[in-house]
């Protein structure tokens, strides 16, 4: 008996690797323009960051989006994309779904119900674009000849001319994060920028055993890492230091430095001299308390070693508790990893990408997207805003 011939493969005009949000909302966007697409995702089921992405109800775009708001060794590779894309394009397409939303602040929005939502909605647009949707599939191999791209991914190989990387960043491994896309733009001669993890809360060594102490105490803040800035909560934890303000600078920072807390956002300068005039047998700590959590006025003013009535202080001393608390440097000993980050920083070198169509300049035919790439959005919409934004833009040239 003749041995059965292997199956030819498959074939489609383009491949999508990572059924996350850049790499179904790409699809969509392709198969909709008439491209016959393949997407694939070794995870039984699509978009699982995008279920438990805010708390639940996605905050699936920022208002404020502009390329300032993104980290990238190339602060303007993003910029052609999040323009042609923007957030009410996004948001003509939640409403067109019926879906409801509300601004939360800071122009991030929300699912009014659930993120299951934006889910459904990126399985119905990948529905109406013909997309072909391969889930539990792990990937075998990629190989790449006579500008054709071939995938192995479990018992079936498919080919096609295009074929793009969706699968996203390291951060969470426990949802089938992976580093699998900077594999695979390396063994195609991609430079990677190293990744790290980013939106990621702080931990703090034994030096700073009396702030670990304050586990559960959050209180509005400036934290700043270098030249960034953010206005938002501090969260002391049993490791240290999260909260929207610290995941913010988190993304900014590097082993080694030092990150500074105001946590008198707001007060004028002379503030603490001016409240001994005023109030001369106020004590730091109840001053303190009158804005800030009371255990935290405490451990602040313990730390000080400023006690008794201000009457009986220095202004000396004065003015140097108030620089202290405008600026507390705090050291973190490192982050809680990529199995707590959000987002990472770093990833394919936006170098080696054209930034009008995320394809690679010296290998036509291959794309990455999304999170794979070296840019990363603040908190708050704007990393699923580059999502959808380089998705689009590698649907155009698909
Ligand atoms: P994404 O990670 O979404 O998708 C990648 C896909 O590739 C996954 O489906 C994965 O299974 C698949 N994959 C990985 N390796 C593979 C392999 N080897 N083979 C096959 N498939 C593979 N952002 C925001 O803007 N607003 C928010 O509210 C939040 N909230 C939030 C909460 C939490 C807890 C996290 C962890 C992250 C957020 N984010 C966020 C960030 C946001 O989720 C993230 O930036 C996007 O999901 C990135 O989209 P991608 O499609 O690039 O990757």
């Amino acid at each position: 008996m003749p041995q059965d011939a292997p199956a030819e493969p498959e074939t489609h005009d383009a491949i999508v690797l990572g059924a996350g949000a850049a790499g179904m909302f790409c699809a969509a966007m392709a198969g909709q323009r008439g491209r016959r697409v393949l997407l694939i995702d070794h995870a039984g089921a699509p978009g699982r960051k995008i279920l438990i992405s805010g708390g639940g109800r996605c905050n699936f775009t920022n208002l404020g989006t502009a390329p300032d708001r993104f980290l990238s060794a190339n602060r303007h590779f993003a910029k052609s994309a999040l323009s042609r894309f923007g957030p009410q394009d996004f948001l003509a397409l939640v409403d067109r779904h019926g879906i409801a939303w509300h601004e939360k602040t800071l122009g991030q929005l929300f699912c009014d119900g659930s993120a299951k939502q934006i889910v459904a909605m990126l399985m119905d647009e990948c529905d109406r674009g013909g997309v072909e949707i391969a889930l539990g599939q792990p990937i075998a191999a990629v190989e790449h000849a006579d500008g054709m791209f071939r995938v192995t991914a479990g018992s079936r190989t498919a080919r096609a001319p295009a074929l793009v990387i969706a699968t996203g960043g390291p951060s969470i491994p426990k949802l089938g994060a992976t580093g699998f896309a900077y594999d695979l733009a390396r063994r195609f001669g991609l430079k990677v920028v190293e990744p790290r993890p980013a939106l990621v809360p702080l931990t703090l060594g034994p030096d700073e055993a009396l702030f670990r102490e304050l586990s559960g105490v959050s209180a509005p803040v400036v934290a700043r890492c270098g030249k960034a800035a953010f206005a938002e909560a501090a969260l002391f934890t049993h490791r240290g230091l999260s909260g929207p303000a610290i995941l913010q600078v988190s993304s900014y920072w590097r082993h080694g430095e030092a990150i500074a807390v105001d946590f008198l956002p707001g007060a004028a300068p002379g503030w603490l001299t001016e409240a001994k005039r005023a109030q001369p047998r106020a004590t730091l700590r109840s001053l303190l308390a009158r804005t800030l959590p009371d255990r935290l006025a405490e451990a602040l003013a313990e730390r000080l070693a400023l006690n008794g009535e201000l009457a009986n202080l220095r202004d000396g001393a004065l003015a140097e508790a108030e620089r202290r608390l405008t600026g507390w440097r705090f050291t973190p000993s490192g982050s809680e990893g990529f199995a707590k980050a959000e987002v990472t920083v770093g990833g394919i070198s936006t170098a080696e990408l054209s930034s009008q169509t995320m394809e690679a300049r010296r290998v036509p035919g291959l794309f990455a997207i999304g999170e794979a790439v070296d840019v990363t959005g603040w908190l708050g919409g704007y990393n699923f805003q580059w999502a959808w934004a380089s998705g689009w833009a590698a649907a155009q040239a698909l």
